[in-house]
């Protein structure tokens, strides 16, 4: 594994000069908007089959949105479509690829294999970013064979640079467990965050006030985690005086087994990713 670019050191690369995003839902938007309020970089083009979608992406400036996939020899593709759509995608636009068209997969579940065999490319880059790409705080992880040119993963993980940290994989199963860490990561935080949120509004506190102690205590401790450098575990008993306050909050949390319940849901999710696998053999 490598860890790869900083979004304060990222340069989108010259060398793709369009970006063409399949699929601009959630996550397509997430990097498109990301990459526009980065460096100047390529210029993006967004295909979507949802008229009412196409409508609201016409809204963001710097997007050509269309709703009929056209791909040029210099151009690079991200697929961003749910994974279930993507056979059908790929028996009705086969044909607009050729053998080199570099592309980048953002879907959850499929290998770089069978995507590969469905576009007959052998240049696919399978990554699973996540929604904090959107602010440039993204955690993008990538897997790309051996018959993936070095020049494509270049500007792959480039373009993921812009958006927040990668981390290259060689061993592509981990990409699964990555779907459910960082992939699916902003959903659990957010749901722990909500549940903080409820505690402060069930005491008394406005939403607004509630809202903005939870997204300090959350930012706070992960940037104290990672200037630290010390384990989380110990910054846990730093907080914790014995017999105190935080001490009986922590024994309520060993009690519900949350650590465990947080690894069992963690691999439930990647257990996910690998079954959506089997959508690609209909
Ligand atoms: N959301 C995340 O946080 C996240 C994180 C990592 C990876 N991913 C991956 O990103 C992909 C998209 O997820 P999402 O959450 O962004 O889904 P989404 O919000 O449902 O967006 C998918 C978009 O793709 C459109 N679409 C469907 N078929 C298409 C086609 N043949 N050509 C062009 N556009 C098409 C959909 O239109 P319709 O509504 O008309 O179908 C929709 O607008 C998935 O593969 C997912 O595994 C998501």
């Amino acid at each position: 594994m490598t860890t790869a670019t900083r979004p304060s050191d990222a340069t989108c690369p010259a060398t793709v000069t369009r970006l063409i995003i399949v699929g601009c839902g959630h996550m397509g938007l997430a990097i498109a908007r990301g990459l526009l309020g980065g460096p100047p970089g390529p210029e993006i083009v967004v295909v979507d089959t949802d008229a009412e979608r196409r409508k609201a992406l016409a809204e963001y400036d710097g997007l050509t949105v269309t709703g009929e996939l056209d791909i040029a020899e210099d151009d690079f593709v991200t697929l961003a479509v749910p994974p279930q759509v993507f056979a059908d995608f790929a028996d009705a636009e086969r044909h607009r690829f050729t053998p080199r068209t570099p592309v980048l997969s953002v879907m959850a579940g499929l290998t770089s294999r069978s995507i590969a065999a469905a576009l007959n490319t052998s240049q696919v880059v399978r990554s699973i970013p996540n929604t904090p790409s959107e602010v440039f705080e993204g955690m993008s992880v990538y897997f790309a064979d051996a018959e993936v040119s070095a020049d494509t993963v270049a500007r792959a993980e480039a373009l993921l640079g812009v958006i927040g940290k990668v981390l290259r994989v060689d061993a592509e199963e981990l990409v699964d467990d990555a779907t459910a860490l960082c992939g699916g990561g902003p959903a659990f935080v957010s749901y722990i965050v909500d549940a903080f949120c409820r505690f402060a509004v069930s005491r008394g506190f406005s939403e607004e006030a509630g809202r903005e102690m939870t997204v300090q205590v959350f930012a706070g401790t992960a940037a104290l985690i990672e200037e630290s450098g010390k384990p989380p575990m110990q910054l846990c008993h730093e907080v914790m005086t014995p017999n105190g306050t935080t001490e009986r909050g922590i024994a309520a949390f060993d009690a519900a087994d949350l650590g465990g319940s947080v690894v069992a849901a963690l691999a439930a999710s990647a257990r996910r990713s690998r079954e959506l696998a089997s959508v690609m053999s209909r």
